[in-house]
């Protein structure tokens, strides 16, 4: 079935590879696990966001835009990509990052890049995020009333239009999954500002597949990514005249731990055992914890030897970079994993 697609500008290098992860599938003992390569979207713009950013800035370009504004975390893989796409396509762009200690962030990672990428950082309380779309409202007004014309990418580009991102995205996974022999993939995420599982959900209703979809929240309640998604599923059904998706998800929260950017060791052993059975790099925040809860799923026996499962790495390895992973990597030798 053919999916219509809203404009686009090409940013992301596409498509990314799937992955058989062979040696880490035989070290768990569970299912054949695959990886697809999102953290392989481009260098600098790695990760899920730029699929989703193809189809915002298409939108900021045909409204005239001169500046793009959008908020994140202080170590927001989005408003790094936000910034530097912002930066190769000739914008502005203005960045709301929620930051709660008294002292300046540490310029590391995503926030050193957003800033050499020449973002305009404006740090905000976590008090203030909560007010977020507000404040960008009132920084494009203001922009406005100095001559320019802004175009307001919310939290994540996770809306009806930064999904689109993940129904493309989806297309390719199930072009390259019809290549793996045996039972349909189970689609394994980080989910956070849902952007990514409207659009896989989406993809996955419309053209009918038999891939279950497990969201794995890294920091907020099962129900509140749901509402995220169900939100962005009514914006999309009422801009496209669709029905909304009928396919049930699998919203789990198991493994959120400490909450969102909060890893503890256990959870950075299992990642660095991942990085060393798979040469790939994984974040703590999301694809990092992600992978930890799949891991538990499989110790727990929720897969076995016949199941295949797609976890999609959805990048973020600029923020590994920020993380304390000294602490678990013994001089020895990496860490086991026992999580
Ligand atoms: C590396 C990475 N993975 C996954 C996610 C979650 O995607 P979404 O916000 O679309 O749920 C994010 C969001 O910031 C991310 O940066």
């Amino acid at each position: 079935m053919s999916i219509e697609l809203p404009p686009r500008i090409p940013l992301a290098l596409l498509p990314t590879p799937l992955e058989s992860c062979e040696r880490l599938s035989a070290e768990w003992a569970g299912p054949r696990i695959w990886m697809k390569r999102d953290d392989l979207t481009g260098f600098e713009m790695s990760g899920n966001k730029v699929r989703k950013l193809e189809f915002h800035f298409a939108a900021a370009r045909d409204s005239g835009a001169d500046t793009v504004i959008t908020c994140g975390a202080v170590q927001s893989n989005h408003c790094r990509a936000t910034v530097l796409a912002a930066a190769r396509l000739g914008l502005r762009s203005i960045i709301y990052l929620r930051h709660a200690g008294e002292e300046p962030p540490e310029p590391t990672g995503n926030y050193l890049l957003s800033k050499l990428g020449g973002g305009e950082v404006r740090l905000i309380t976590p008090s203030q995020w909560a007010e977020r779309d507000a404040l960008m409202a009132e920084a494009a007004a203001r922009e406005a009333a100095a001559g320019h014309v802004c175009w307001v990418i919310p939290e994540g580009a996770s809306d009806a239009l930064g999904m689109w991102g993940y129904v493309l995205a989806l297309r390719e996974v199930a072009d390259q999954a019809a290549r793996i022999p045996g039972k349909p993939p189970v689609i394994w995420h980080a989910a956070s500002s849902g952007g990514t599982t409207a659009g896989i959900g989406w993809a996955v209703d419309r053209l009918g597949l038999d891939f279950p979809i497990v969201a794995c929240s890294i920091g907020d309640p099962a129900a509140h990514i749901r509402e995220k998604v169900e939100t962005i599923w009514d914006e999309a059904a009422r801009a496209t005249g669709a029905a909304v998706p009928a396919m049930e998800i699998h919203f789990n929260d198991a493994h959120i731990g400490g909450g969102y950017g909060v890893v503890d060791d256990d959870e950075l052993a299992v990642q660095a055992q991942a990085t060393a059975l798979t040469g790939v790099i994984l974040d703590p925040t999301y694809t990092g914890k992600a992978l930890t809860g799949l891991r538990r799923e499989i110790q727990s026996g929720q897969y076995s030897g016949d199941d295949n499962v797609v976890f999609w790495h959805t990048g973020g390895g600029f923020a590994a970079l920020a993380h304390d992973f000294s602490r678990i990597v013994a001089a020895e030798g990496p860490a086991s994993g026992t999580a």
